[in-house]
């Protein structure tokens, strides 16, 4: 199939490379010229397990093309919209002027019998409106949620673990759309996949549901730490023995520093303030305890470290682990990680950051900060150091080795990532998260 799509960000650069190498002709299309450059060149603009690869091998047999021009998306018979719905400055609300600003640019493109796809994660409401600015074009506007996991994009997009339609209300454009994607997710469909066809307001709502089921799962757990920290129970331990029950699971009940990124912080807040336009804030009232205590953590964190350090960061060295809002990304979106560093070092502590891949887009945020060319040079002669990014390469340092290069001898789990036995058996005082 011929597919645009716009907005070649963390999702659509994704799924432009995933649909090029699963044999659709794609063009993607950005208003950045920087970022299409380097993808034209095969050349991944974000830290992505995979997508290199894909990029390259879409852009060398010709089914991968970058532009900047909204234009290059005539032709195409779906047209993804897969552009940022980030936070709106001062609100909780989702600031919408991306996504309209791209169904606006693509009308004059579009033609009779073309389905226009939502991606990106919108208010509820969002789709009914577009599909009215799209109508007198012919085209058909239709709803399709993503759930990909950074660190895991390119898997979770050509092998999703389901697949959501949101269809148009009026059967015959309800037709049209469905035979779209049936073809455009023709192999994910043969393999098996869960389909969920159903309307606008419950595909949009399906993401929202989704991101706030998983947060507060996080600041369920996190809560228990905070339970954890005065009674001297092992939040790690009480993880494992309720994840064994099936109906709980054990996955996303990992305590720690609490959730960050582009998307968990955000869409709950988003989810909070379009709640309460539509008269029903008290049913997601309780997303903002979810908030408050995910916020907590970092604070938590900070405070650990002064303790820890004596009553006061000042001048003392911080050897801070992590900057990415989680491991094999380098996007430091609302990340609890960069949150710590940033505090740390607002305090008067001298802070040396390192991220394997975080390091040029924190610096960019926070030229402030300093930051190390490695692990081994970040804890150097440090006081004290913090994991806040839990990292293979982290998790993988050899105790003893990092106890030669620091002037001090604990270590703030802020992930609860680490052997606890190997890092006390090699002398360190290590401090967990709602762990004695
Ligand atoms: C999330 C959703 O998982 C995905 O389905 C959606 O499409 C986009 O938002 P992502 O932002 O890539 O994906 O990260 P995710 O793996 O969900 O982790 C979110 C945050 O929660 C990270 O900061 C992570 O460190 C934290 N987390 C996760 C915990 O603190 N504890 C856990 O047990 C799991």
């Amino acid at each position: 199939m011929k597919l645009s799509v716009i907005g070649c960000g963390y999702l659509g650069a994704v799924h432009a490379a995933a649909m090029a190498s699963i044999g659709h002709e794609v063009v993607g299309i950005d208003v950045d010229p920087a970022k299409i450059e380097a993808l034209a060149a095969g050349r991944s603009p974000i830290f992505e397990p995979g997508l290199p690869e894909l990029l390259l091998a879409g852009v060398e047999s010709g089914r991968l093309r970058f532009s900047t021009d909204m234009a290059d998306a005539a032709g195409a018979t779906m047209h993804f919209v897969a552009v940022g719905t980030p936070q709106k400055a001062g609100s909780n609300a989702a600031d919408l002027r991306y996504v309209d600003a791209a169904v606006t640019a693509l009308l004059p493109h579009l033609s009779a019998g073309d389905v226009v796809v939502g991606k990106s994660t919108v208010p509820v409401g969002t789709a009914a409106r577009l599909a009215e600015l799209v109508a007198p074009t012919g085209a058909v506007l239709a709803w399709n949620p993503e759930f990909l996991r950074e660190g895991f994009a390119v898997q979770d997009t050509i092998a999703p673990d389901r697949l959501v339609y949101g269809l148009p209300p009026a059967p015959e454009d309800a037709a049209v759309a469905r035979a779209a994607f049936d073809e455009v997710y023709a192999q994910a469909l043969s393999t098996g996949t869960p389909l969920v066809a159903t309307g606008y307001s419950t595909a949009e709502l399906v993401k929202v549901a989704a991101n706030a089921f998983l947060a507060t799962k996080i600041s369920f757990i996190n809560a228990m730490a905070e339970i954890a920290e005065v009674t001297d129970a092992d939040v790690t331990e009480l993880a494992d023995a309720i994840g064994y029950d099936a109906r709980i699971g054990r996955r996303f009940l990992n305590a720690g520093v609490g959730f960050g990124g582009g998307c968990l912080p955000k869409d709950i807040r988003a989810f909070t303030a379009r709640a309460e336009e539509l008269g029903r804030g008290e049913s997601v009232a309780f997303l903002k305890e979810v908030d408050a205590i995910n916020l907590r953590r970092r604070q938590r964190v900070i405070d650990l470290v002064v303790e820890e350090l004596g009553g006061s960061a000042y001048q003392k060295r911080v050897a801070v682990l992590g900057l990415a809002f989680k491991p094999d990304s380098d996007d430091v979106r609302d990340s609890p990680a960069l949150d710590v560093a940033v505090g740390l070092n607002g305090l008067g502590a001298e802070v040396l950051a390192f991220d394997p891949e975080a390091v040029p887009n924190a610096r960019r945020l926070h030229p402030q900060l300093k930051f190390a060319d490695s692990a081994e040079q970040a804890v150097t002669d440090a006081d004290i150091v913090v994991v806040v990014t839990e990292w293979k390469a982290f998790r993988a340092l050899d105790p003893s080795a990092v106890a030669e290069l620091t002037a001090g001898k604990t270590i703030v789990d802020g992930r609860n990532c680490l052997d606890v036995d190997a890092w006390r058996g090699a002398g360190w005082r290590y401090v967990g998260l709602g762990r004695p």
